[in-house]
């Protein structure tokens, strides 16, 4: 959509500038969409953790931040010192040298200290399709230096049992919300465990997937770039944000990887790659 215009002198480029901006600044004043905002405004409701409130990193001092290229671009949870567990698909098949996790701070730009990627172990029965619905997605990655922990940096233990259907569970991010864009502050929104059958027939699932477990509540989801992110139940860890079709829609849980399901697989790969 964004065309370069291209000026053979600089007197050519000044008239076309000030139409540009006149134009622009029009717009801004009858609220036409004429702005970067409309042109960058995808679906109408599909875009939109959802519903949530700023939440500061000493709530969550298990949340971190997966850096791509410097970027935030998932979420992460602190296993160890030296390990973080993710979804898959945020790290399939790509260099572990261009991630790292930023931890203990409320803000996903700056603030608490970055740490390089070492190593990345992807679930064995992790197929992707598309980036979208997919079984076993989780994966460790394993840290270039331990952490120090405190209260802003903590390890959050796995449960031992799949919390009831309708449980309150807590799900955070930085990503994105009702307006469509990522926050700088983290987020967090209370949601409630739904059936595995409602939720295999919401995403029109032949079977009930075993390492999945769902959420919702109205208006409240997680979002794109809340992926790996943590799915708390009484203070243990629960599940690791996966997908879900749009965000927040009526009748379309968001589907989390099932730690409980997937925890002995957690535990031998954490040992395995902590001892090489
Ligand atoms: N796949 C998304 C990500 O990469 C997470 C989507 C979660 N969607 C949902 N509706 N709960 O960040």
């Amino acid at each position: 959509m964004l065309r370069v215009l291209v000026f053979t002198s600089q007197l050519e480029m000044f008239p076309t500038l000030l139409v540009l901006l006149s134009v622009a600044t029009l717009g801004c004043a009858l609220h036409l969409p004429i702005g970067p905002e409309f042109l960058l405004k995808k679906g109408p409701i599909n875009n939109r953790i959802v519903g949530g409130e700023d939440t500061p990193i000493e709530t969550i001092p298990w949340q971190v931040s997966l850096q791509k290229l410097g970027r935030h671009d998932c979420g992460g949870v602190i296993y160890s010192k030296n390990i973080i567990i993710t979804a898959a698909h945020c790290v399939y098949k790509i260099n572990p040298r261009i991630f790292d996790v930023r931890v203990g701070s409320s803000t996903s730009k700056n603030g608490g200290s970055v740490i390089k990627v070492a190593k990345i172990t992807v679930h064995d029965r992790y197929v992707n399709i598309n980036n979208k619905k997919a079984e076993y997605d989780i994966a460790l990655l394993l840290l270039s230096s331990p952490l120090e922990m405190g209260i802003t940096i903590m390890a959050i233990p796995l449960a031992e049992s799949v919390p009831h259907d309708g449980a309150t569970v807590l799900v955070s991010g930085w990503g994105r919300t009702e307006t469509g864009k990522a926050p700088l502050h983290l987020k967090s929104v209370h949601l409630n465990i739904v059936n595995r059958e409602e939720c295999a027939r919401a995403n029109d699932d032949e079977q009930v997937p075993r390492a999945t477990i769902c959420a919702a509540a109205p208006g409240k989801d997680s979002c794109g770039g809340d992926s790996g992110g943590p799915l708390v139940y009484e203070g243990e860890l629960v599940g690791i944000v996966s997908y879900g079709i749009g965000c927040a829609l009526p009748g379309y849980p968001g589907v989390y990887a099932n730690v409980v399901e997937l925890r002995k697989w957690i535990e031998e790969e954490a040992t395995k790659v902590s001892s090489t």
